[in-house]
Order: structure tokens, then C-alpha cells, then sequence
């Protein structure tokens, strides 16, 4: 496994790839890796000859007040974790490597932005889109991996890629769960044994709406009611709980198939996401 922390040398190790006409597919992580990242690499793993992780905590998708300073940072770990995996190449660039005094171009979306996590997050996903697009003119990969986990960074990077012609084809992964239900996430760090075991009630309440829509009822106010009683119990503030169209991301008042499910909510201090496919 080849660490690399420059752009130019990134781009020197890929020409020689393309010169022995390699496919290449890229996973790109904030790290403090857990087996979702890990499956992803695996997914990457069949299906190219060379595979590529990227590690960078990107500011730029982190608000004001939000835990930038404070997210997992865990590189050794993560590196041993990698090559266990059988990452081909890793790319932990510095953040001077990637935002200089003088980058002034940014990508900016400006309708799926308002939904779920873009209305409570202002300038998030822009910061997701211009790092996942900086990387993308870097690596130049086949395909790229993306959790479900994020649905709609999923959705946003898939509508960028065809907005701006990218020739990546963008491949969704399903949500990697622990035991218990809980969505794996960097940010399950934060939570003490309480909280965890509170934290479980995001998963129970997608059930509880998966279950209740497959014995027949479609009001979304009825469904999410269900969900909004299940985490006001277990003291979880809700930050929305929607239920929308799986490619638009716009709400809908009767629920239907392949409808999208999307909880963020507070446990504590601790902002967590999740969501199901009806
Ligand atoms: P990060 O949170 O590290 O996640 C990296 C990738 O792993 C994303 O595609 C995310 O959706 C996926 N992932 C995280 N938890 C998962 C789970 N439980 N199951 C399946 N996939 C999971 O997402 C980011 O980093 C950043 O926004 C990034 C795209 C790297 C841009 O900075």
C-alpha cells in the first residue's frame, strides 16, 4: 500500500496506471475508519484493478460551530486498517495541500441543498461537492464508492457527476449497521453507553414506519407520528423526520414504494442520521 500526501505525486503514480490501462476506483472517507468504510473498499476492491482511499477532514463541510476541531482523527489506525483491506493507495493529503490562499471557485448546488440535512447544515453539501470534485480531477477514477448511510451526499454527487459531465460513474453502497441496528458512523465515538443504547431508537423508528407502510398505511403524518412518538420516549431531539422521493428529494404526502425515510436527530449533543428505503 502506497501512502501519498502530494498532488503531484498522485498524479504521477496515476499516469503509469493508465498507462498499463488499469481501472481504477476510488473511496473517498474524513477517516476514523469503521467496516462501512471498509465495505466500501471491498465493493471498490471487485470491481477495479487498482483502489484508491482518500483521508482528509475537509473544512469546508464543516459550519461554524459544528465539531471540525474535535472529529476523530485516528490515522494510524486507519492505515493499518487500509492495508489490512487491501487498499492499493491511500491519499492523506495536508489541508494547504488542498485549499490554498488562493482557491476562489467553489461548487455550489442550489435545489436538493434545501432538503433534509442542507436546510439545518447551510454551505454543507457545497463543501462536499467541491472536495468530492477536487478529488475527482485528481484521481480521475472509473468508478467512486458512496454509503447509503449519506443518501443525500449520494444523491447530490450523482446529480453533480451528470451536471458537469464527470466521467465517474458513482456507486451506492447499503448502510453498514452494528449488531444492534445502530448506523455505523465516525461520530458513534462520541457517544457515552447511555446515550448509545438511546441512540438505537433513529433505527427503531425507520422500522416501526418500514413496518407499519408494509401493513398498508400510506399517511405520511400518521407515519412519522409513529416515529416522533418512538424518539420523544427515549428523549432524542428530532431534527426532522421526512419522508420524500428517493430522486428528487422532495416531500410527498402519501408514501409509496422506493420512497426515501430520513431521520437526523440529537442524542445529546450528538447529531446522527439515518434513514430506509420503503
Ligand atoms: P465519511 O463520513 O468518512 O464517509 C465516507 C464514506 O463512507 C461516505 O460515502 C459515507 O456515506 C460512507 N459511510 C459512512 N458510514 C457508513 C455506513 N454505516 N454504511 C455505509 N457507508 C457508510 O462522507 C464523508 O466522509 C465526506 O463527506 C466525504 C464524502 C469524504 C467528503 O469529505
Amino acid at each position: 500500500m502506497k501512502r501519498v500526501k502530494n498532488i503531484s505525486e498522485a498524479r504521477l503514480l496515476l499516469r503509469q496506471i493508465r498507462k498499463d490501462n488499469r481501472s481504477v476506483g476510488f473511496v473517498p472517507t474524513m477517516g476514523n475508519l469503521h467496516q462501512g468504510h471498509i465495505s466500501l473498499l471491498g465493493k471498490a476492491k471487485q470491481e477495479n484493478d487498482v483502489c484508491i482511499v482518500s483521508i482528509f477532514v475537509n473544512p469546508t463541510q464543516f459550519g461554524a460551530g459544528e465539531d471540525f476541531k474535535k472529529y476523530p482523527r485516528t490515522l494510524d489506525d486507519d492505515i493499518k486498517k487500509l492495508s489490512e483491506a487491501g487498499a492499493d493507495i491511500i491519499f492523506v493529503p495536508e489541508i494547504e495541500e488542498i485549499y490554498t490562499s488562493t482557491t476562489n471557485v467553489f461548487v455550489d448546488e442550489e435545489q436538493k441543498n434545501k432538503h433534509l440535512c442542507g436546510a439545518f447544515r447551510p454551505g454543507h453539501f457545497n463543501g462536499v461537492l467541491t472536495i468530492v470534485l477536487k478529488l475527482f480531477n485528481i484521481f480521475n477514477p472509473d468508478r467512486a464508492y458512496f454509503g447509503m448511510k449519506d443518501y443525500q451526499q449520494y444523491v447530490l454527487i450523482r446529480d453533480m457527476v451528470n451536471s458537469l459531465n464527470l466521467g465517474t460513474e458513482i456507486i451506492p453502497y447499503p448502510i453498514v449497521r452494528e449488531k444492534d441496528g445502530l448506523a455505523m458512523s465516525s461520530r458513534n465515538a462520541y457517544l457515552t453507553m447511555e446515550q448509545r443504547s438511546r441512540a438505537l431508537s433513529i433505527n427503531r423508528s425507520l422500522k416501526k414506519i418500514k413496518t407499519a407502510f408494509d401493513n398498508g398505511i400510506r399517511s405520511v403524518q400518521e407515519l412519522k407520528g409513529l416515529a416522533l412518538k418512538e424518539l420523544q420516549e427515549q428523549n432524542i431531539y428530532v431534527q426532522y423526520v421526512e419522508i420524500l422521493n428517493d430522486t428528487s428529494l422532495n416531500s410527498v404526502k402519501i408514501a409509496g414504494d422506493s420512497d426515501l425515510v430520513a431521520i437526523a436527530a440529537f442524542c445529546d449533543q450528538v447529531r446522527l442520521i439515518d434513514n430506509l428505503i420503503l
